[in-house]
């Protein structure tokens, strides 16, 4: 369940504690959002000249963004601690490298005293314009917080390393400029969930973390403020539950298929 709505109004919802937050907030770049990327520039040759995203926000909510009040909300809306190991909540933060090491020290101040970092390992960067071909930086950076009790681990009782390959997700439903693949966010859930927990997302952008929750049977909640990303959020909800429901009584994608060949129906 998506609400167009500011996280910090969570109260009137009543919506149930969850298992696992997933949360990628903005980064407060205002203007500088293209800053080093290419898309700076037309077709990503400097010598062309500047693009339109030059000097432009990814999206305009990216500023003033209280990562304190954002905290506030994890820690309330984290399920308690159970009495049993193995079963805690956790949340998690996507966040650019220099902002783990405040993050950390926020996050103890609400509780949310440890955590394990994430690093994820891209085929390529966004940075190239930056650095000359010297070094350039190809990773996401990402915390897992909980409070005492480690959280509920799945993987058969193998570990897992803590850097990942960021698996790109395929275009077809890209929503939002900073839109967080798939594969990955189906990663963490399966992790830290099992069927029919919890999961969400106070910033939920395009939705991303509720489609990958709901393909995976957990029960997804999330907020967004920009009516774009809203509107854009839902229709793919709405569209992966009915894949989901005509898979469950025909065996197939009804629905999709009625839409690409409506003669065959
Ligand atoms: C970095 S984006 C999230 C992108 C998302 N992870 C995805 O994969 O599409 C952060 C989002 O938070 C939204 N946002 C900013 N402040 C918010 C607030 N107080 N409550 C809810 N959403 C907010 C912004 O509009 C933006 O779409």
């Amino acid at each position: 369940m998506l609400f167009h709505d500011h996280f910090q109004n969570f109260k009137s919802y009543q919506i149930p504690k969850a298992q696992l937050i997933i949360g990628d907030m903005p980064y407060n770049l205002g203007n500088n959002a293209y800053a080093s990327n290419p898309s700076w520039y037309i077709d990503g040759d400097n010598k062309k000249g500047e693009s339109e995203l030059a000097g432009k926000a990814f999206y305009d909510t990216d500023k003033n963004f209280k990562p304190a009040e954002f905290m506030h909300f994890c820690s309330q809306m984290l399920r308690k601690e159970p009495k049993e190991p193995g079963k805690a909540p956790a949340m998690f933060i996507f966040c650019g490298f220099e902002q783990q090491f405040y993050l950390i020290e926020l996050a103890r101040k609400y509780g949310l005293k440890n955590y394990i970092n994430i690093v994820f390992r891209k085929n390529y960067s966004a940075q190239v314009l930056k650095a000359n071909m010297r070094i350039v930086g190809n990773c996401e950076y990402g915390l897992v917080f909980y409070r005492d009790k480690l959280p509920k681990f799945n993987n058969k009782g193998k570990m897992i390393f803590n850097n990942m390959d960021w698996i790109r997700d395929n275009e077809k439903n890209k929503i939002h400029p900073t839109q967080k693949p798939l594969p990955i966010l189906k990663k963490l859930i399966e992790i830290f969930t099992d069927k029919g927990e919890i999961v969400i997302d106070p910033v939920a952008g395009s939705g991303s973390t509720l489609i990958a929750a709901i393909e995976l049977e957990r029960k997804a909640y999330g907020f967004e403020i920009k009516k774009k990303f809203y509107n854009g959020a839902l229709k793919w909800i709405e569209q992966t539950k009915q894949i989901k429901q005509d898979i469950s009584n025909s065996g197939y994608a009804k629905t999709e298929l009625t839409k690409i060949h409506p003669t065959l129906f």
